[in-house]
């Protein structure tokens, strides 16, 4: 039985400590979020930061993160972890799902090269901008919207959330963010449209405006309805929302947007899994 130590306490961590705890022994969680210290996570206590580490007797580390996992791992290897003490199997499985992703927004955007340029891309929900800034290197040529409150969610959404017991979702989670760090990670800054505020109040005066890609990673059912609501009649044929989540555990607010819009639309909407186990492609004929 191994000693695990899992960095990163939110939804990913409790589901990755409840498969782990049957073969072995987590001795705690770790985070760089200091209000999580003291708390516990289905039972299991968040004993601190990556300083913490050096008092703990521990066979391995999980880092239960996907967008921040390159940033965990560097500080821990700053702070002199070894990287034998890294689970591979937990981080192989991680990145293959957010290869899964990127690969379908390379082959999807290698075969729309000859699109109209005037047609936009997008998404919802961009945090520190790592699959924007795939959107906009695999798009160069097209504008790219990009929204977020960058202040992390919304208590209204939370509300909501809490409310008809969606996911467990705490106000301002995601607010480690910037406009500045979005944009600095774009290597096609002049096409970056940045729409900062709460979705989709952000969307006023784009209403002309057409779509061939739109990546809508929210998490939360308030806000990916509304994005389904605001870009669907905008697709131009041929074109995908990409809608990450809808498959996720911890957050049953995605899949119930997809069915609500879909029967407020009327009709059956092209639903693709994409291979990550996380999202799906609706694809507009
Ligand atoms: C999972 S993160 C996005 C991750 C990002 N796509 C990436 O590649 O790393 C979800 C983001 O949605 C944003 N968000 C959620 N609800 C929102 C709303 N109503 N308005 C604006 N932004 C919102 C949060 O601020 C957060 O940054």
């Amino acid at each position: 039985m191994k000693k695990i130590v899992i960095f990163g306490a939110g939804n990913l961590g409790g589901v990755l400590a409840s498969e782990l705890s049957e073969k072995n022994e987590i001795i705690g969680f770790l985070d760089n979020n200091e209000s999580l210290w003291g708390s516990k996570v289905g039972g299991v206590e968040v004993l601190g930061g990556v300083s913490k580490l050096k008092e703990l007797i521990y066979d391995e580390i999980v880092i239960a993160s996907t967008m921040r996992f390159d940033e965990i791992r560097e500080s821990l290897l700053e702070e002199g972890i070894s990287d034998d003490k890294f689970n591979k199997e937990i981080q192989n499985r991680l990145l293959v799902e957010v290869q899964a992703r990127v690969n379908f927004l390379r082959d999807f955007a290698s075969i729309h090269q000859e699109e109209d340029m005037s047609v936009c891309v997008a998404e919802g929900g961009v945090f520190q901008g790592m699959f924007a800034r795939e959107i906009n290197t695999r798009f160069p040529q097209h504008k790219l919207y990009l929204f977020d409150t960058f202040e992390g969610f919304n208590k209204k959404d939370v509300e909501v959330e809490t409310e008809q017991g969606y996911s467990k979702v705490k106000e301002n989670y995601y607010s480690e963010t910037s406009e500045e760090i979005v944009l600095k990670k774009m290597p096609n800054r002049e096409q970056v449209v940045i729409r900062k505020g709460f979705f989709p109040d952000t969307l006023v005066g784009l209403e002309e405006e057409r779509f061939l890609f739109v990546n809508l990673d929210f998490d939360l059912y308030a806000p990916t309805l509304d994005g389904l609501r605001f870009f669907y009649p905008r697709m131009v044929s041929g074109s995908v929302i990409l809608i990450h989540d809808y498959f996720t555990q911890f957050y049953h607010g995605v899949a119930k947007a997809v069915s609500v819009f879909e029967e407020e639309l009327g009709k059956k909407l092209v639903r693709l899994p994409i291979g990550d186990g996380i999202s799906i492609a609706i694809a507009i004929m």
